[in-house]
């Protein structure tokens, strides 16, 4: 089948599958499924990070079909985030994950001024979490200021909702924290290789650099293939929002070492330097990726404007570099519908064997946000992506 053809038909599984199951789950803010039945987190931790992502499908699901249902069900959920809203330690650097797919995914299809003020709190507590000294964004919370200097790569992704506040807002502040922030990303997170390291601590009173760790990922020095997935994506959506070349250039750097390092199966494993006869996989990498990789190829063969009034200097002649980025998106994404997807309605998952952390005792088990970024990544290439960043 042609690659076009076949995300296509991935499409149309992805529309047959959830419409019983978003019925099924009504009320539910899922992480995972146990059994093939999603968990739901809405009074157990309305907090934790990943509280967004099922919106997100939802928002994707009525974006590409106009159900009203899926409307509703998203709508639900975002009503119920309010909650996190009015809890300082719950507002940790993860607000892009949690609002953008949420009440500003809401606001870009509606226009609601609730859905909006929203995504404009969330972008004000992110912007207060950012330290001038050491210009850096402070990744999580903790009473006793003992992470008070950590940053982590996954923060790239939240940046948009800087973004777009100071779109909305006309104030300029809020891009100016995002801007900082990517750049001390691109300094002190970005390897010569390319590769991506996942924390970062810096003394909160002088910003001088302190030292690394290996995060979720194998050891320090490694390579946790989340965080690489995390790089890469997070440096497009920089240069898409400001034209600063710089931040394409590492996103270029980051998809070459993670093209280069895609095992044969296309199946992505926890982290790129794991050892040889550990076979942990994390699908959401894959995932998180093959979308990236997706978005680089269309911004380099001049199909994806820039915002802001920036100018996508790329033409509309396919280079061989996006060529290889999509060639490598397809792959991962193949690898997966082939063999990590189940498809029927019979179990609310999508993705199996995705791993939150390479130290954790569970691994290999299905997360929301890897249903997440290849449900977006499928409809990236049919073109019914909504584009929540
Ligand atoms: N942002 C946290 C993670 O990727 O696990």
């Amino acid at each position: 089948m042609e690659r076009e053809a076949w995300a296509v038909s991935v499409a149309e599984k992805i529309k047959k599958k959830y419409p019983e199951i978003v019925r099924r789950n009504k009320g539910k803010i899922p992480y995972s499924a146990v059994n093939g039945t999603f968990d739901d987190l809405t009074n157990q931790s309305i907090g934790w990070w990943t509280n967004g992502f099922y919106g997100g499908m939802l928002w994707q699901l009525y974006h590409a079909t106009g159900d009203q249902e899926y409307r509703e069900a998203a709508q639900e959920l975002e009503d119920k985030l309010d909650a996190v809203l009015m809890d300082y330690n719950s507002m940790d650097h993860d607000s892009g994950f949690r609002f953008l797919t949420t009440a500003v995914a809401d606001f870009r299809i509606t226009g609601k001024e609730t859905s909006k003020n929203r995504g404009l709190l969330a972008a004000a507590n992110l912007a207060g979490r950012f330290n001038p000294q050491g210009n850096f964004i402070r990744a999580w919370n903790d009473e006793n200021g003992n992470n008070a200097g950590w940053a982590i790569i996954d923060c790239m992704m939240n940046l948009p909702l800087l973004y777009w506040a100071s779109d909305i807002t006309k104030d300029d502040r809020f891009y100016h924290v995002a801007v900082r922030h990517a750049n001390t990303a691109m300094k002190y997170f970005i390897r010569e290789n390319g590769s991506a390291r996942h924390i970062v601590e810096f003394d909160s009173k002088s910003g001088d650099f302190i030292q690394d760790f290996g995060g979720q990922g194998y050891e320090k020095g490694s390579s946790w293939t989340r965080g690489q997935a995390w790089a890469l994506y997070g440096f497009i959506l920089s240069y898409i929002y400001t034209g600063d070349i710089n931040y394409l250039d590492t996103a270029r750097r980051v998809a070459t070492y993670f093209i280069s390092n895609i095992p044969d199966n296309g199946l992505i494993p926890v982290d790129f330097c794991q050892p040889a006869d550990c076979t942990l996989e994390d699908s959401c990498a894959s995932a998180i990726a093959a979308s990236g990789l997706i978005l680089l190829a269309q911004v380099l063969s001049g199909q994806k404007e820039l915002a802001g009034g920036h100018k996508n200097p790329f033409t509309q002649t396919a280079s061989e570099e996006a060529g290889k980025a999509e060639n490598a998106a397809f792959k991962l994404l193949m690898a997966l519908d082939e063999n990590r997807c189940s498809w029927g309605s019979d179990r609310d998952e999508l993705l199996e064997k995705c791993t939150a952390a390479f130290h954790d005792e569970k691994h290999e088990f299905p997360i929301i946000y890897g249903d997440y970024y290849f449900i977006e990544a499928i409809f990236r290439l049919t073109g019914e992506e909504l584009f929540i960043w």
